[in-house]
């Protein structure tokens, strides 16, 4: 059978089926009368009975007619406007459920696609535990071939505080459908553009329930706010620039960053602990140097007002611009115009020597630690 049963099509074959036999008991009936009857209708046709006198139909009875008229009148007068008023609402509230129903789809594919468990459970970027993930080769010569390796990822519920920062409403979202269809970085793609498993509808309900658990932007400059602050208390060797650099920046510009300091599993059955490369000498964003920043930006407020704004597709950015990208998120929802330049300040004084040096002397081994 194409339809499945549902409550409401089992009640419309009862009363179907009641209405049938009814009928045809009815006309049954009706056959078997006028046959013992034959000739009665000529004396009970209703034009040929008795009617009240002019009296009695103009009177009352007129009356109670036109009562029940005005009733009638009132009640759709006072109906429509009542329907109207509430039409608004009614429009919004179908809108609101919409996006409700879509949020918790997206919640339960989130769920089932394990999101959560990379991200972690809070969608929060500092309690998540690095996932093992295979990213291949990044890591080593052949020698020390890491086949496994942990992986940080970052924050899901402060994505709309780096992405698509100005979309006021879900059909506004562009970047982060982009990050979903075609993944990102060591992230696969889930959307089907991008070979991924999921449709657009379903995209859209992840899209939906990210919607659903974003911070508001004052709660993510506080917790943008905290991270600094203890990192300070614990790093007071380092500056606010290279703090800020580290918690917001590093995970896309430093090699191996997400990787850093957790046992890493190599192929060759021994452990090594990842250290990053050159801070900013690029891993999925493009490396940071003193000479490239300064050509690309030779006024530091442009470059402040970058970082603050992101990339957006095909709009070009800078003297020598990049075109065609979604990568680099907005800050400036997060960070203060001071911060922003701090960092800025610290991207601009990182050694151009080091940052072409791509190398795998870092990776310490269990044996090199003997
Ligand atoms: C295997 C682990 C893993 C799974 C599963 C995973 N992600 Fe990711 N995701 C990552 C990593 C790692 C990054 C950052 C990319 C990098 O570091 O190269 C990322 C990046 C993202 C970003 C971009 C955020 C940013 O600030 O850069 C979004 C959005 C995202 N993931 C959403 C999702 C959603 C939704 C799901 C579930 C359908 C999901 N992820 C499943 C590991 C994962
Ligand atoms: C999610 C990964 C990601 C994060 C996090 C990130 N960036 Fe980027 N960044 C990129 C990508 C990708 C590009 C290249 C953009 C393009 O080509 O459109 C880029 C480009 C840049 C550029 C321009 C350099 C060039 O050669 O194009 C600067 C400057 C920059 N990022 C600074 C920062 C700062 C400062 C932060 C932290 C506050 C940061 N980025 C965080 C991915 C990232």
């Amino acid at each position: 059978m194409i339809y499945a049963a549902t409550t409401e099509r089992s009640i419309a074959i009862v009363l179907l089926v009641v209405v049938v036999v009814g009928w045809a008991i009815y006309v049954f009936v009706n056959i078997r009368r006028s046959k013992s009857e034959v000739g009665s209708e000529i004396e009970l046709a209703a034009n040929r009975g008795s009617l009240p006198d002019d009296d009695a139909l103009e009177g009352n009875r007129l009356e109670r007619v036109q009562a029940f008229g005005v009733l009638m009148l009132l009640i759709i007068a006072l109906a429509l406007p009542v329907y109207w008023l509430r039409e608004g609402g009614r429009r919004s509230g179908a809108e609101r459920g919409f996006s409700e129903r879509a949020a918790a789809a997206g919640e339960r594919l989130a769920e089932e696609l394990e999101c959560v468990v990379c991200h972690g459970a809070d969608l929060g970027g500092a309690n998540y535990a690095p996932v093992v993930l295979d990213i291949g080769n990044q890591f080593s010569d052949q020698d020390t071939y890491i086949v496994k390796t942990t992986w940080r990822a970052p924050a899901l519920d402060t994505v709309f505080a780096r992405f698509d920062t100005d979309a006021e409403t879900l059909d506004e979202v562009n970047e982060i459908r982009q990050i979903l269809n075609y993944g990102r970085g060591v992230m696969p793609a889930w959307g089907l553009p991008g070979g991924g498993p999921l449709t657009p509808q379903q995209v859209d309900n992840l899209i939906a329930w990210l919607w659903r658990e974003r911070l508001s932007d004052e709660e993510a400059r506080e917790d943008a706010l905290v991270a600094k602050q203890s990192e300070m208390a614990a790093h007071p060797e380092k500056t606010e620039g290279q703090i800020l650099f580290e918690i917001h920046c590093a995970r896309c510009h430093t090699p191996r960053w997400p990787a850093r300091g957790a046992a890493q599993l190599p192929n060759n059955g021994g452990e090594v602990q990842i250290v990053p490369g050159p801070a900013g000498s690029g891993r999925y964003g493009p490396a940071l140097n003193t000479v490239s920043l300064e050509r690309l930006f030779p006024d530091i407020e442009d470059q402040i007002s970058f970082v603050a704004t992101g990339a957006a597709d095909n709009v070009a950015y800078g003297e020598f611009a990049r075109l065609g990208n979604y990568g680099m998120p907005g800050f400036g929802r997060v960070l203060s115009d001071d911060e922003i330049r701090a960092i800025a300040e610290y991207e601009r004084s990182l050694d151009p020597a080091e940052q072409t040096t791509v190398q795998f002397t870092e990776l310490h081994t269990t044996e090199d630690n003997k």
